[in-house]
């Protein structure tokens, strides 16, 4: 199984960007725990990140092909997408929402997801650890599907 993890906007400050809502760890420290765990149950990963709806738009696209699972933290343009929305739709790649952060608990404008229709699910809160639940859920979908 193949297993994309692409990420949005200013998640490449991680570790930096306020740490005290989004924690210590750097995207490359989530990719590294990401790895081990993938490694042991024989998941083949890739992290992609950018700042850029349409390069995210374009990731998206050429995913279908050649992952089984999108585990899609799209920060910002979660709440704004609708391009993201249509690519997860157009492309028929099966998408998983993410977030580090509980976005039902923030700022009312996070709460809305453009995505979230699209994605077979969403799981937030839980910190870098939300990533390995992610592959967790792609793994336990992936069985249950096949
Ligand atoms: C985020 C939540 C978004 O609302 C925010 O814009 C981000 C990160 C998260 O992982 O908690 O950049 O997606």
């Amino acid at each position: 199984m193949k297993v994309l993890f692409l990420n949005g906007p200013n998640l490449n400050l991680l570790g930096q960007r306020e740490p005290e809502i989004y924690g210590s760890m750097t995207l490359a420290d989530i990719e590294e725990m990401v790895r081990e765990h993938a490694d042991r149950h024989s998941v083949e990963v890739a992290f992609q990140q950018s700042n850029h709806e349409g390069e995210l738009v374009t990731q998206m696209q050429q995913s279908a092909s050649d992952f089984d699972y999108v585990i899609l933290n799209a920060a910002a343009y979660t709440h704004t997408s609708i391009a993201l929305k249509d690519a997860i739709i157009g492309s028929g790649v099966r998408a998983i929402e993410i977030h580090l952060t509980n976005v039902h608990a923030r700022e009312a404008y996070r709460r809305k997801s453009m995505i979230a229709q699209a994605c077979i699910g969403s799981i937030n809160g839980f910190g870098a650890s939300t990533y390995i639940l992610g592959l967790e859920a792609a793994i336990l979908h992936n069985k249950a599907n096949h």
